[in-house]
């Protein structure tokens, strides 16, 4: 239809990879498959204004609003984000846009908020496409939002939708493509539902190495072929892990793939290292809890500092309580966020 003015809002959670994506093709292509749960509370709201111009601009025209105030650090990559998508949204320089952007975690808390803000800006534009489209369906609108968020993030493919999501080919997963997440195809066995995630923040400050420069360090990384194999072989072992509820199966992959993710950073050239000491204080700790506890509780990392502290929710009165005898210590300002698996984004 004729489209003109309007406003449309999605919250869009961030989420948490146990395989871990690091390593790119052309086009945002990654290199291997991925898994992530998706997370619950620490989302993003994005509210997307928009007014139709009298004629298509020469080039996009948005204005910014981070926590209500003007932000020009994020216009480039929105920029960046908004020329890679125009070829698949060609309403894009028809309209002006306000972007309008808030997280539910604290902005320095080192919780990467491009998974989370790439996939609720897709999606408002998502909205504006069925707007114009209205025959569009919601399988379709779905694997276009994670198609398009892709190209701001490549987690954020991972957003729309929940519990567990994979982006990426994988011969075993029906339907997997590099070009989209999907819902993982099969059975979740019920130890999987209301899976928490408590991150504690060790690190608060800016990455040193953002995950573009990282992705590109494993052109030509030594270890970078075996690394996508152990990727696609740790996919085909967690299904029938999935299904059977295999939590100590479950905890040697998703541990193996964090540490994996690092050592990758600490054997390119240059190379790096995001851990901290409080990380590896924690790393132990857990381990120690684990193995006189009996509780199924593991850690998985991303690109920095903090850990993620994952366990099924009849663990949890336990765990958190050791959380805060022991690994709160480390957290900086003795801060750390109760999550748990979410179902993805929505509309408000
Ligand atoms: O979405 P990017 O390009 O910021 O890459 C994120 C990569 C990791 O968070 C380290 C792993 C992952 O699969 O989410």
């Amino acid at each position: 239809g004729p489209l003109m003015n309007g406003k449309v809002t999605y919250k869009s959670p961030s989420n948490i990879a146990l395989v871990k994506y690091w390593g790119k093709k052309e086009n945002q292509v990654p290199a291997n498959p991925s898994v992530s749960f998706t997370l619950d509370s620490c989302a993003t709201t994005t509210s997307l204004t928009y007014s139709k111009l009298d004629e298509p601009g020469k080039d996009f025209s948005f204005e910014l609003l981070f926590e209500g105030k003007p932000k020009p650090d994020f216009k480039p990559k929105i920029q960046t984000f908004f020329s890679r998508i125009s070829a698949y949204l060609p309403f894009l320089k028809s309209y002006h846009f306000v972007i309008e952007t808030s997280n539910s975690f604290p902005h320095s808390s080192g919780i990467a908020s491009s998974a989370s803000g790439m996939s609720a800006l897709a999606l408002c534009l998502m909205h504006i496409e069925k707007q114009l489209f209205p025959e569009i369906e919601v399988d379709y609108f779905n694997a276009k939002a994670s198609f398009l968020a892709r190209l701001g993030s490549g987690s954020a493919a991972r957003s729309i939708k929940g519990p567990l999501m994979q982006w990426g080919h994988h011969q075993d997963t029906e339907g997997s493509s590099d070009l989209y997440a999907i819902t993982y195809p099969y059975k979740l066995h019920e130890v999987f539902n209301d899976f928490q995630d408590t991150i504690l923040l060790v690190d608060k400050g800016q990455k040193q190495v953002s995950s573009t420069v990282g992705h590109n360090l494993m052109h030509g990384h030594p270890f970078a072929e075996q690394r996508f194999k152990q990727a696609d072989d740790n996919l085909s072992k967690l299904r029938k892990i999935f299904i059977e509820g295999d939590l100590v199966n479950f905890i040697k992959i998703v541990e193996s793939e964090a540490l994996t993710l690092h050592a990758m950073m600490m054997s390119s050239l240059p190379y790096f290292m995001l851990m901290k000491p409080n990380t590896l204080q924690i790393i132990n700790k857990i381990w120690e809890f684990r193995a006189k506890s009996k509780s199924h509780l593991c850690f998985t990392l991303d690109a920095g500092a903090n850990v993620h502290v994952l366990y099924p929710k009849s663990d949890k009165e336990l765990v958190l309580q050791f959380i805060k005898d022991e690994l709160v210590a480390y957290c900086e300002n003795g801060q750390y966020l109760c999550d748990q698996i979410g179902n993805g984004a929505v509309e408000i």
